[in-house]
């Protein structure tokens, strides 16, 4: 079985052997979306979800004539192809190639690439038992985070940070102190039982993990609350965890170096975390 298989416009092949123009607008402005797909026994998690989002991203940005029921084919053709088992799917559309002009081009094709590779949960499965250590930074993004855009540069200066201080993320505060969401990830607090998480209109990704987390928890008879939260309250939660395709539910036992409760993951991060990989469950059983 192949580590990774790549499709760029239909076309199967090894990844090394994907070539793209060096005008291509994703290389030079960033113009350009993506998506992250985890893949569970040869399925993928919450599709639906994610194809509404690339789509969203699509229309924000305006690049046109993306067929997406061609591209979940190629998609699920690579999957195959593998076949894959435990697996993530990236997936990538930018706005094609033209001499470098800052304004959109005319009738450029846009560029339509995605790759599957085998997915090793195993450090990030030792992390959700341990619970991990964040930092908390800057938020220097742009106005449009909703938008699951290539411009990745703010969020790659923090999590190198992070990774220089021996942290698994980076969580992003704003001017005023509030805190948005984490570099590559959403995240979520516990306090007397009730759980809590940056609303939408705050200018997050619309994470999908965050999204399928509120409604496990809703289901659960957890109370969940949609409200901004302040740098310095962080270091007062009962609980903080991290969310996202990869990450899933990820306890978070320090900030800044400073112990969050008892240090330990806490037990409503556990039952969702718990929930989540039950759902996973029943997807493989529902085959
Ligand atoms: N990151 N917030 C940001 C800024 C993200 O980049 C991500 C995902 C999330 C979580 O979203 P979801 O639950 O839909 O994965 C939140 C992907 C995995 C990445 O860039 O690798």
């Amino acid at each position: 079985m192949p580590a990774t298989l790549a499709n760029l416009h239909g076309h199967i092949m090894p990844l090394e052997d994907v070539r793209i123009s060096a005008q291509d607008r994703g290389f030079l402005f960033g113009d350009s979306v993506y998506e992250v797909l985890r893949v569970y026994g040869g399925r993928p998690w919450l599709e639906e979800e994610h194809w509404q989002r690339l789509k969203h991203s699509l229309d924000a940005i305006r690049i046109e004539g993306v067929d997406l029921e061609r591209l979940r084919r190629r998609m699920h053709e690579t999957l195959a192809a593998g076949p894959f088992d435990e697996a993530m799917v990236y997936l990538q559309v930018t706005r094609g190639a033209a001499p470098r002009r800052h304004a959109f081009p005319k009738d450029t094709v846009p560029l339509e690439l995605l790759w599957v590779q085998d997915y090793d949960d195993g450090p990030t499965a030792k992390g959700r038992t341990t619970g991990v250590a964040v930092i908390t930074r800057p938020d220097i993004r742009w106005g449009r985070c909703d938008i699951k855009s290539t411009n990745l540069l703010a969020n790659v200066l923090v999590n190198q940070e992070a990774a220089e201080a021996g942290a698994a993320e980076a969580i992003l505060y704003l001017p005023d102190g509030t805190l948005s969401e984490a570099s590559h990830s959403s995240f979520f607090t516990v306090k007397a039982g009730a759980l809590q998480t940056t609303p939408l209109k705050a200018n997050i990704l619309p994470g999908i993990t965050r999204k399928f987390l509120i409604s496990l928890a809703q289901k659960a008879g957890i109370l969940v609350r949609e409200a901004t939260l302040k740098r310095e309250e962080l270091f007062h939660v009962d609980e903080l965890f991290l969310a996202g395709t990869t990450s899933e539910v990820l306890p978070v036992v320090a900030v800044d170096g400073r112990p969050i409760a008892d240090g330990k993951p806490g037990p409503i991060s556990k039952r969702l975390l718990e929930g989540h990989q039950r759902a996973v469950v029943e997807i493989l059983h529902a085959k």
